[in-house]
């Protein structure tokens, strides 16, 4: 039986407080009887306002990356029982923009993945290759080598409250979506390693959402394949329109 899907929304550095909980307010009436779970990443600032606007609503709040210390000195970051005491449920950790950009590597981000499970905040760690690997068909060795890295130490009782957002580099925000053929194809070779890794139990259990340019047009066909849990959106869920369409059209799928 397939699991019930989860649609995630990643705002990124987007949307000040007001505008935040404007969609917020909007959304949370228009989904009360979707049968999916709608969860959305939101900047730091908008953390506590949306988590108590979106309380008794379907909309559950979280944050896009965290630091893997419980405190300290380290100007500028942020600590998970932060987060999760302005509202978090959730994190996403290891986003490719994070890698790139901020130069995380899989150590670190194992790291932190086993503090969000220490603060009750539930881990959406990202995986996803180059069009450079993609091209020298290293995408499995790289996918590999990101969940050995970033679940190392971590149980099996916890990984199964991990979810896995798979998101090809070349697909984020270029329009650009993986073909449902690549796409499944990739999900089940990270379903199979997780089973090596942790068993079929987990790795039937886990879900393994898909992320790079997903669209009201796209999300239902990516859904029906079996293998994907869900989907991680980037653009398109910044506009309240094309979110609620794509929330609608995962349902019945
Ligand atoms: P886009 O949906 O804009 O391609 O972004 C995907 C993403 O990075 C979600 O985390």
């Amino acid at each position: 039986m397939k699991k019930k899907y989860m649609i995630v929304g990643n705002w990124k550095m987007n949307k000040l407080i007001e505008e935040s909980l404007g969609f917020i307010k909007k959304l949370a009436p228009e989904i009360t009887d979707c049968d999916v779970d709608v969860l959305l990443a939101v900047p730091f600032t908008s953390i506590h306002p949306t988590s108590k606007a979106a309380e008794k609503t379907k909309i559950i709040i979280g944050a896009q990356n965290m630091n893997d210390a419980r405190k300290g000195a380290f100007t500028g970051e942020i600590a998970g029982i932060m987060l999760e005491e302005a509202g978090a449920e959730f994190v996403i950790l290891g986003h490719s923009e994070r890698r790139q950009i901020f130069h995380e590597t899989n150590d670190f981000i194992n790291k932190k993945v086993e503090r969000a499970l220490q603060d009750d905040l539930m881990p959406i760690l990202c995986i996803g290759e180059t069009k450079e690997e993609k091209d020298k068909n290293k995408t499995e060795e790289v996918l590999k080598k990101q969940i050995k890295e970033c679940l190392d130490k971590i149980s099996k009782e916890d990984v199964e409250n991990i979810k896995i957002a798979y998101e090809p580099i070349w697909a984020i925000g270029t329009g650009e979506t993986a073909t449902v053929v690549y796409a499944e194809k990739i999900h089940k070779f990270i379903r199979e390693y997780l089973k090596q890794l942790f068993g079929k139990k987990c790795a039937d259990n886990i879900y393994i959402l898909y992320g790079g340019s997903v669209t009201p047009e796209n999300v239902s066909i990516l859904l029906k394949q079996k293998d994907i849990d869900g989907v991680l959106v980037g653009g398109a869920s910044l506009d309240l329109e094309s979110f609620l369409e794509i929330i609608k059209n995962s349902v019945g799928v």
